[in-house]
């Protein structure tokens, strides 16, 4: 019998019999392609070995069995989104848009770790080595005793791991690797995911770090990472706007470490720079307060940050009026306008929409919700917030205000940066963090009534 086509998502992975213009698992459009190395049937029934997968009690494991400790690159903004430095046999994620400075990021970053002693090997599927060392050249990292491959071909690539023996290898990119077992093009869900799985099961087995960098695709014929996530231990994202210089390397899953730190960087003529103090970066093309502005005091991970948020509220000439967002959820924007007018009797209808998170960055703590609010009512009523003043907190659908975790932190760090009061919640432990007014409400009416005098 005639094997049956199949056809897989290149954006989740998703196996189907049928090809179909919008993908039924993750709703992404023309991104199904045929594959020929997978099939949708079960799996073949395994007969039973020979030899016994050996299976060791919990409490016989000695600490001599433990591995061995993790590497700081001594690049911080990297190794706290690691959870703390590099972990050995694990398998990490990078991925990002094309052009965001991944290469960059990693080349950085195997020139820092072969400097502190790890055996490291940087192989690029995209670039020849000449190509490489120019780039280590302008980045000024010609010195690092960093081994350079470029080569595409699965199988000479694991030889050459075999050969050399790296504690950690970098893949630059996933997309570009084939192997010669599987039919069907590079670039494939079938081929990234064997690609993917043999280099981690490799790095496993012989005690090896290894990075993927894997680009997100627009267009469908290629694999994006997702495809991938489940097979590392660490699944890192580097996001950045294109216009603005700040990277910020984010983690979405980390079996070693708390998944939601952040790493910030700035792109320079000489690769990229840790930014220390991404508040004060972010805040940097702040003017003097107006209306629509408001500087959300938001924690990433362990680290306070704050950013500016913008609001722009106009008389809409739509019969549909505009709603756009960039840097928030737009689910959770149309949660607040409703909140708004139903809590508050304020409403949003005839009226454009626009919210703006200043400087590229993403935001998805829930705490920005009172941030958000204090943005659109004040744009709305054309009047700017106290000067030097911070908020934070996250709004239920009853227009309760909830309490933020970490206030003492960001309190902290509005501080530091100059400001002077904050509003936030009421509730939570009685903080107070000395040269902040902190004002505390409990709910939206309240607030309304209290900042803008509603
Ligand atoms: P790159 O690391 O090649 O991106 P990716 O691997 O994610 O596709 O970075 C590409 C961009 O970075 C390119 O537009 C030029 C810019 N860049 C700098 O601004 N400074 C530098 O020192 C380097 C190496 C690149
Ligand atoms: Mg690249």
């Amino acid at each position: 019998m005639a094997k049956k086509p199949s056809f897989a998502c290149n954006d989740c992975g998703n196996i189907t019999t049928k090809w179909s213009g919008r993908c039924e698992a993750c709703g992404a459009w023309n991104s199904i392609a045929e594959d020929a190395g997978l099939s949708s049937s079960g799996p073949a029934k395994v007969g039973l070995g020979t030899v016994r997968g050996r299976a060791v009690q919990l409490t016989n494991l000695s600490t001599e069995e433990a591995p061995p400790p993790r590497t700081l690159s001594g690049l911080n903004e990297l190794d706290r989104v690691l959870g703390g430095g590099l972990v050995p046999a694990s398998a990490t994620l990078v991925g990002g848009d094309p052009g965001i400075g991944k290469s960059t990021l990693l080349l950085q970053a195997a020139a820092q770790f072969a400097n502190v002693g790890l055996k490291t090997i940087y192989v690029s599927g995209e670039e020849s080595s000449a190509q490489i060392r120019m780039r280590a050249l302008r980045l000024g990292l010609t010195d690092a005793p960093v081994q350079l491959a470029a080569e595409t071909n699965l199988r000479d690539i694991l030889t050459t791991l075999e050969i050399e023996k790296p504690q950690l290898a970098i893949i630059d990119s996933i997309q570009t690797m084939w192997s010669d077992s599987v039919g069907s093009a590079p670039g494939s869900v079938a081929q990234v995911r064997a690609a993917a799985h043999e280099l981690t099961s490799f790095a496993k087995r012989v005690g090896m770090a290894v990075i993927l960098v894997g680009h997100v695709t627009k267009d469908g014929q290629i694999a994006g990472p997702r495809v991938v996530e489940h097979m590392v231990d660490t699944v890192l994202y580097f996001e950045g706007e294109r216009g603005h210089q700040f990277r910020i390397l984010r983690a979405v899953k980390n079996r070693f470490g708390p998944s939601d730190e952040i790493g910030v960087f700035e792109m320079t003529g000489m690769g990229l720079a840790q930014v220390t103090n991404p508040s004060a970066l972010f805040l940097s093309e702040r003017g003097t307060p107006s209306p629509g502005s408001v500087v959300f005091a938001g924690v990433e991970g362990t680290r306070p940050v704050l950013v500016e948020l913008q609001a722009l509220v106009a008389p809409s000439p739509h019969s549909q009026p505009r709603r756009t967002v960039v840097g928030w959820d737009g689910g959770r924007l149309a949660m607040i306008l409703a909140v708004l007018e139903a809590r508050v009797g304020i409403p949003f209808t005839g009226l454009d929409v626009y919210l703006n998170v200043a400087g590229g960055m993403k935001i998805t703590e829930p705490a920005a919700d009172l941030a958000v609010a204090a943005a659109l009512l004040s744009a709305r009523e054309d009047a700017a917030l106290p000067a030097e003043t911070v908020v934070f907190g996250e709004i239920s659908l009853s227009g309760a205000l909830r309490p933020a975790p970490q206030t003492e932190n960001r309190l902290k760090e509005a501080q530091k940066l100059g400001f002077t009061g904050a509003l936030a919640p009421a509730g939570g432990k009685g903080v107070s963090v000395k040269g902040i007014a902190l004002n505390q409400m409990s709910d939206l009416t309240a607030f309304v009534g209290d900042v803008f005098g509603a």
